[in-house]
C-alpha cells in the first residue's frame, strides 16, 4: 500500500469509537519502534513530523524512512502528516514532497485570519489529494520554538467551530480542552481533568466530523523514574490520565497526538543502558533499548488507550 490520507482511517475510527495514534518521528529508531508495534497489532497509524523534526533529520530522510516502513509493511495504512505547520509555504513544501496530510496551525492568529490562512492551505492541499488539519483554541506548552504561557492558552469556543469548518473546508479540527504540550501538563496535587463538556458541544455542532487532541502524552511514571534514577532530573512531570484519553477516543476524537511519551521512553532506554554498561560506546547498544521502549509504549497505546488494534 502506498501512503494513505487520514480520510478512511478517521471515518472508521469515528464509527468504531476508537482513535488513531499520531506519533512524532525524528529518526530511524523512532520510525521503527512505532511501525513495528503497529504492524504486530495490525493498527493504522499516523507518523507526523514537526518543523523541528524536518530541520533535525532533513525532510528528505524522514519521507524516505516512512517509505521504508511502507515497503516493509505493505498491508498497513500509514499516513505521513506535517505537525504544526506554521505557514502556507511549509504546508505547500510538505504537500509537494509526499506528505498525505498537513496541519496548518494558525490558532494563535485572530479567528478571521486563521480562517483565511487555513482556507488557502486547504485549497492547495485538496487540489493535490492531501488532507488538512487546523486548530481552534490554543494549548499551553511548547510548540516548536513558540512557547505558549499558561495564561495565554484558551479553550476552544464551541460557538466557533461550525463557521470555521464550513468556511475553510478543513478535514479535521484540533481543539483545546485542557491538554498541553510537553511533560509538565498539570500541577502536582491537582486533579487533571479534560473539559469533556466542550468536546460534547463541539461534537453536537459537527456530527461525524473528526476531532484531534494534541498534547496527549500520559508521561508514564515508570520511565520518568528510570530517567531520574540514572542521572536525569525531571521534576513533577505529569501527563493526561489514560482513562480520559480512552473516553475521548470513544467520542468524536479520531486522532490523538503523542510525542513526549516516546521521548521519555527513548531517553530512559539510553540513560539506563549507559549507566549499566559504562564501557559501552556502540550507539546501537543503547539506541536499540530506546527503540524497544518506543515500541512497547506504542503497543500499549494502541491496545489500551486508542483501541486501534486489528483495525488495519
Ligand atoms: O507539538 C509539538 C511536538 O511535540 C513536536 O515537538 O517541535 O520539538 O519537534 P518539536
Ligand atoms: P505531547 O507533548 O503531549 O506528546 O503532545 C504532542 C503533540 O501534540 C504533537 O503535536
Ligand atoms: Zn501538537
Amino acid at each position: 500500500m502506498a501512503l494513505v490520507t487520514t480520510t478512511e482511517m478517521f471515518k472508521k475510527a469515528y464509527e468504531g469509537g476508537y482513535a488513531i495514534g499520531a506519533f512524532n518521528v525524528n529518526n530511524m529508531e523512532i520510525v521503527q519502534g512505532i511501525t513495528e508495534a503497529a504492524h504486530e497489532l495490525n493498527s493504522p497509524i499516523i507518523l507526523q513530523a514537526s518543523a523541528g523534526a524536518r530541520k533535525y533529520a532533513n525532510s528528505v530522510y524522514l519521507v524516505k524512512l516512512v517509505e521504508a516502513a511502507i515497503e516493509l509493511y505493505p498491508e498497513l495504512p500509514i499516513a505521513l502528516h506535517l505537525d504544526h505547520g506554521a505557514d502556507f509555504q511549509t504546508c505547500k513544501d510538505c504537500v509537494d514532497s509526499g506528505f498525505t496530510s498537513v496541519m496548518i496551525d494558525a490558532s494563535s492568529k485572530p479567528f478571521e485570519e486563521n480562517i483565511e490562512i487555513t482556507k488557502k492551505v486547504v485549497d492547495y492541499a485538496h487540489a493535490h489529494g492531501v488532507v488538512v488539519e487546523a486548530e481552534l483554541g490554543t494549548l499551553a506548552g511548547i510548540e516548536d520554538d513558540v512557547k505558549v504561557e499558561e495564561g495565554a492558552s484558551s479553550y476552544t469556543n464551541p460557538e466557533d467551530v461550525q463557521e470555521f469548518v464550513n468556511s475553510t473546508g478543513v478535514d479535521s479540527l484540533a481543539i483545546a480542552i485542557g491538554t498541553s504540550h510537553g511533560a509538565y501538563k498539570f500541577k502536582p496535587g491537582t486533579d487533571p481533568k479534560l473539559r469533556f463538556d466542550i468536546l460534547e458541544e463541539v461534537e453536537k455542532r459537527l456530527p461525524g466530523f473528526p476531532i484531534v487532541l494534541h498534547g496527549s502524552s500520559s508521561v508514564p511514571q515508570e520511565y520518568v523514574k528510570i530517567i531520574n534514577s540514572n542521572g536525569g532530573a525531571l521534576k513533577d512531570a505529569i501527563g493526561v490520565p489514560e482513562d480520559q484519553l480512552r473516553k475521548a477516543a470513544s467520542m468524536a476524537v479520531c486522532k490523538i497526538n503523542i510525542d513526549s511519551d516516546l521521548r521519555l521512553g527513548m531517553t530512559a532506554g539510553i540513560r539506563q543502558t549507559m549507566a549499566e554498561q559504562p564501557d559501552l560506546f556502540d550507539p546501537r547498544g543503547y539506541l536499540k533499548v530506546g527503540r524497544q521502549n518506543v515500541k512497547d509504549i506504542v503497543a500499549h497505546k494502541i491496545k489500551d488507550v486508542l483501541g486501534s488494534d486489528n483495525k488495519a
